[in-house]
């Protein structure tokens, strides 16, 4: 019997990559400055990587902004990293669609502002059409809220007679996400030295690759995202198999 594929030698490159964009506060508090620049300089970091993503390869991109955790911050940085936020989308949105970029949304919206909410709602349909790039920027999300969200939804549908539970396969459930059709990321990066997941894409990335650097995101280059996607290259994912 031919055996199924079970081992890839991952020398196609990465086409969807997730950054977990850590240590933005460190990087403004060693400088004696307040965490809010670190955000700042952080936002120029993702305009660099987005406009250099496509020609490495990458045709999703997935960033983690905004935890659902995240909210135990001060008021003072939770707001300042929402108007970021509301600035970063209005600022970008001509020059996203003139590089092909199409930018959505995961997670829990409906604690935004609404003034915020229509302009995520705004630049998704704006930019629906291209697919250059699949930019999707979590904001308020949380891995195991996503699942609970799309449990609550499925149970209501079942209990209310529009859903048959015994359709519930790994592939009805991933749809039923936030990420949606989104495949599953080939490679997450966290900077800033932390080796954790912190409740990012709990379901999506089971068998992604991880890759750590020391380096805060507000000093995560281009260059070092292409270095890492080299490494990538060189790994054998064996996705439960057994060398042959
Ligand atoms: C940015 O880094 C990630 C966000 C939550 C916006 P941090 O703000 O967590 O920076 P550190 O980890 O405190 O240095
Ligand atoms: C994870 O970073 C969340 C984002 C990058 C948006 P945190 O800085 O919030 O994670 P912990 O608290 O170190 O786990
Ligand atoms: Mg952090």
């Amino acid at each position: 019997m031919a055996a199924a594929k079970t081992t890839e030698k991952a020398a196609r490159p990465a086409e969807h990559v997730a950054i977990i964009m850590d240590g933005n506060g460190r990087w403004a508090t060693n400088r004696g400055w307040p965490r809010l620049v670190g955000h700042r300089k952080g936002v120029e970091r993702v305009r660099e990587i987005v406009r250099a993503a496509p020609d490495m390869g990458v045709r999703w991109l997935t960033l983690y902004a905004f935890s659902t955790e995240n909210w135990k911050r001060s008021t003072e940085e939770v707001l300042g990293l929402m108007a970021i936020f509301a600035h970063y989308i209005q600022r970008e949105a001509n020059e996203l669609a003139r590089e092909g970029v199409r930018l959505r949304f995961i997670g829990d919206r409906s604690r935004l502002a609404p003034k915020l909410q229509r302009l995520m709602a705004g630049i998704e349909s704006k930019t629906a059409h291209l697919d250059r790039l699949n930019l999707t920027v979590a904001i308020n999300y949380g891995g195991r809220d996503e699942i609970m969200r799309a449990a609550k939804r499925i149970a209501l549908e079942a209990a209310e007679g529009r859903f048959n539970p015994e359709d519930l396969t790994e592939a009805a459930f991933s749809r039923a996400l936030d990420t949606g059709d989104t495949p599953d990321p080939d490679l997450v990066i966290r900077t800033s030295g932390e080796t954790r997941t912190s409740n990012f894409l709990a379901w999506q990335a089971a068998y992604s690759e991880y890759e750590f650097t020391e380096t805060l995101f507000p000093d995560f280059t281009p260059a070092e995202m292409a270095a890492i996607l080299a490494r990538f290259g060189n790994r054998e994912r064996r996705f439960g198999g057994a060398k042959a």
